[in-house]
């Protein structure tokens, strides 16, 4: 079993029969299916689209940072029907199909600080047209669930007493800084489920993701995660530019789409956080992790260097603590991540050494 087998198992796993079958039967619509987590529910849908029974998934995006070259294999699968589909213009009603989704997953937002602020506008659309756009569509049709990628970014800079963040915190956001285009508009996005979820009776889970990675990281996307297996595969030292103190807790792919799956199948109005509880280490201690993983893997000798960004915004607005309280989700969906960093970082090395790096190419 490769390592990605073994993560999508992982995944699989986490989910009850009675879950899985909730899936059954189904069509699941996803924008943004090209990006990090677009690249580990395509595979994990591949994998098990026999096993649960999905008929159909309708995988959208626009492509704006890039056609990846993995998702060849998508365009044969009978199972899938990937579409250039930009969700802030593009006619939801002229994909064949669309109307009968049962699911829909609206992933389509970048993700990056560096990339969201390349594209700020673009970035605030996606949340806030895409999302109105796909909730007008769906909003009288029978969909058994409605999945909206919100942020942990919308709690902001949290004070020490909420810390860690439980789902009822409002948060502390500036709403004309250099994040404000993804923090508020994700605010915004949460703003409009409720409403429409009001209005429509409709089943729409609103997932707060607390800093994932793992396989499906573009490795040049500029994440702190995916920077530094970067640096372990060329050899070079880990940069870390900032003071290395920020804290975080890092939360594996595999566990974290148990997790955004569970939300979506929950079949009713709800907002959880989705990541992981412990450890909170600091982006130094990230560092060093990922120093004695690639010294194990790939016989990495590089070591970690602190360094300035010459974009003065690179850490303005940037939250100091970042740790989930995920006691909702372990209540009401049985939400139990148990990959820890040091697991997780080993897991998605190997998983690049054992890719064929023709693929995994953007
Ligand atoms: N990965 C995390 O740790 C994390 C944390 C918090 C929130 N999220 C949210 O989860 C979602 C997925 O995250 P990710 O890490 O996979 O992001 P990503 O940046 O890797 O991928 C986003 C994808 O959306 C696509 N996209 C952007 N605008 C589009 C549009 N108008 N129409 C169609 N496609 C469009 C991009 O081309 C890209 O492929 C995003 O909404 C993100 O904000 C992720």
């Amino acid at each position: 079993m490769t390592s990605l087998e073994k993560d999508l198992k992982h995944t699989y796993d986490k989910l009850s029969e009675e879950e899985r079958s909730r899936l059954h039967g189904s069509t699941i619509l996803m924008t943004g299916c090209a990006g990090f987590i677009g690249y580990y529910y395509m595979k994990f849908f591949q994998k098990y689209a026999e096993a649960l029974d999905i008929q159909k998934v309708i995988a959208l995006d626009n492509f704006m940072l890039g056609t990846p070259k993995w998702l060849e294999p998508f365009r044969k699968d009978p199972h899938f029907d990937l579409r250039k589909f930009d969700i802030i213009t593009d006619e939801i009603s002229g994909i064949a199909g669309a109307e009968n989704a049962d699911y829909i997953i609206h992933m389509a937002s970048i993700a990056s600080p560096t990339f969201y602020r390349k594209y700020p506008i673009e970035t605030l659309d996606a949340n806030i047209w895409g999302l109105r756009r796909l909730l007008d569509f769906y909003k009288e049709k029978p969909i058994r669930g409605f999945l909206f990628y919100s942020s942990s970014e919308t709690y902001g800079n949290p004070d020490a007493a909420h810390v860690p963040t439980d789902e009822s915190y409002h948060g502390d956001v500036a709403f004309t800084g250099p994040r404000s285009c993804y923090d508020e508009s994700k605010r915004f996005g949460e703003t409009m489920c409720m409403l429409f979820a009001q209005q429509y009776h409709l089943p729409i889970g609103v997932a707060r993701p607390f800093n994932n990675y793992g396989p499906g990281m573009r490795l040049g996307d500029k994440r702190v995660p995916a920077d530094f297996a970067q640096a372990v595969m060329d050899g070079k030292d880990i940069v870390i530019l900032s003071d290395g103190t920020p804290t975080r807790t890092f939360c594996y792919i595999a566990d974290a789409v148990a997790g955004y799956l569970k939300v979506m199948l929950h079949g009713t109005y709800d907002a959880f956080n989705i990541g992981i509880d412990q450890p909170e280490i600091s982006i130094r201690e990230l560092a060093e992790i990922y120093v004695a993983a690639g010294k194990e893997i790939f016989g990495y000798s590089g070591s970690v260097v602190l360094k300035t960004s010459a974009d003065k915004n690179y850490l303005v607005n940037n939250p100091q603590r970042r740790c989930p309280n995920i006691e909702k989700a372990r209540k009401l969906l049985d939400y139990a991540p148990d990959i820890e960093v040091q697991e997780g970082v080993r897991r998605f090395l190997t998983f690049l050494k054992e890719q064929d790096q023709g693929e995994y190419v953007w």
